[in-house]
């Protein structure tokens, strides 16, 4: 069976009060949205459509950032669910394939949840995805009568004895993409709300003689986010969810409440992470791997063996070989870090390369930006770079080479070479004892 994902997000999420629209925002890294369109694409759907309303320009960017073939169908006016489903219409034509409906702001719908509806879909018209809610409150009650469910009534509008019914509407649906239009063309807005609701399809369907059924789901993952609270808790569940997902695939998380995941971290076996690490965006660390504490990577790769931190940050496109060793506030920006070589101590490695066993030594910086432009650095194999120089890029260190102390390498090192690169000492025998005797009595006379 084809499908199609038809994933509502016009609202303008008015609890969240921020000029975001509330499916932009973000949990561990990524927009909800992001999220929803990647729960749906464990369908592999031949189409998927955003429907966007609120900030739809920003919304069609993150959406086609993730997906280049995603289509955004545009809701002008927020008249309702039912409406918005209908708006993804044009975007739809020719499609006779599954329509799966999903909502921006429901971002931890599983696999196995989606896989369970498109098998339902084998025995009924329609499937709505529902779960029992521990407090029911404001959500759409699903009705079922014998084997079929009859209808969904909104909230504002059940009867008491209604209301009391604790199986509630996810917003989840599947159906035949035609059939959807067709029962979205019946729905008015005659209600409490004065909305089109899509839940009418239900009833609608019902009468015309079509089958539909109920598919459950555990609460936690039909989640909705509609205000910064309820944000700020969604983060915590999926923190707490990849947290056990990474010490079952065999990392050590010393103190997993203080390590905090991006969507697409991915960390191999037999890696420590220790306590308060955080992950941005992009990274990939291979097994064997150990990221001492306080440390923040975002878009880097660490190969196996090496080890990274205490208070180490790795930027975008830091790239560490095998056993690696980068210590404590050490940046690293852009760079590749070759097989055994050491960035120990205090230093700012941007746009480099550093060969293989080099060591760099404490408050290395390489001087990479001149204010317009970034200049890259070469480090060979071997090298050994003393404490305290500023490599002023763009410039190269050849294999075996090394730097004294406190220089300042403006001009590039051929290989096996030391440079100096600083004042040449001078000592002034006894000055230091005489300048004391002086300044000593002058603080006597109060001076
Ligand atoms: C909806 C369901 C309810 C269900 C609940 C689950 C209807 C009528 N009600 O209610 O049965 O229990 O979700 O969370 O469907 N949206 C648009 N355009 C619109 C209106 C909404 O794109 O015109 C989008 C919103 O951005 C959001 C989603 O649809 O992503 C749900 O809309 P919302 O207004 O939150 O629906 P609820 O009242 O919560
Ligand atoms: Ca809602």
């Amino acid at each position: 069976m084809t499908t199609a994902l038809i994933i509502l997000g016009a609202g303008m999420g008015t609890r969240m009060n921020s000029d975001l629209p509330k499916v932009l925002h973000q949990i561990a890294g990524a927009p909800m949205l992001v999220h929803a369109m990647k729960a749906g694409a464990a369908l592999n759907p031949e189409h998927t459509v955003v429907v966007a309303g609120h900030g739809a320009a920003a919304v069609e960017k993150a959406a086609k950032a993730y997906d280049p073939d995603a289509v955004i169908a545009l809701q002008s006016e927020q008249l309702g669910t039912g409406h918005a489903v209908a708006q993804a219409r044009d975007a739809l034509a020719g499609f006779d394939g599954d329509a799966i409906v999903l909502y921006g702001d429901t971002p931890f719908i599983s696999p196995e949840t989606l896989a369970a509806m498109t098998a339902a879909r084998l025995t009924h018209d329609i499937v709505v995805l529902g779960f029992e809610a521990a407090d029911p409150g404001r959500y759409g009650r699903l009705i079922v009568k014998e084997d079929q469910l009859d209808k969904i009534v909104e909230f504002r509008d059940a009867t008491d004895d209604e209301r009391k019914v604790t199986l509630c509407n996810s917003g989840v649906i599947a159906a035949n993409a035609n059939m959807l239009f067709d029962l979205i063309d019946a729905v008015g807005n005659d209600n409490a709300s004065g909305e089109y609701y899509l839940t009418d399809i239900i009833g609608i369907a019902r009468r015309r003689g079509s089958s539909a059924t109920v598919v459950r789901c555990d609460e936690s993952e039909t989640l909705g986010v509609n205000s910064r609270r309820e944000l700020s808790r969604a983060e915590a569940l999926y923190q707490a969810r990849v947290r056990a997902i990474a010490q079952e695939d065999g990392v050590t998380l010393t103190a997993p409440e203080t390590v905090f995941f991006a969507h697409d971290t991915v960390i191999g076996r037999d890696t420590i992470i220790e306590p308060n690490v955080v992950f941005g965006p992009g990274v990939t660390i291979e097994s064997g791997a150990t990221i001492r504490a306080f440390s923040h990577l975002e878009g880097c790769h660490v190969s196996r063996g090496s080890v990274v931190g205490p208070y180490a940050r790795l930027r975008p496109g830091a790239e560490l070989s095998e056993n690696v060793k980068v210590g404590n506030f050490v940046e690293i920006k852009n760079a590749e870090i070759l097989e055994g070589a050491k960035v120990n101590h205090l230093s700012y490695i941007g746009d480099a390369t550093v060969g293989a066993r080099a060591n760099i030594g404490a408050g290395t910086i390489t001087c990479n930006y001149d204010g317009f432009f970034k200049h890259k650095t070469t480090i060979g194999p071997d090298a050994f770079i003393g404490s305290n120089t500023m490599l002023v890029a763009p410039v190269t260190v050849g294999a075996e080479a090394m730097t004294a102390s406190g220089s300042v390498i403006t001009r590039d090192v051929p290989a096996g070479d030391l440079a100096l690169g600083r004042a040449r000492q001078d000592n002034k025998p006894g000055l230091a004892v005489r300048l004391f005797d002086k300044l000593r009595a002058l603080k006597a006379k109060g001076k």
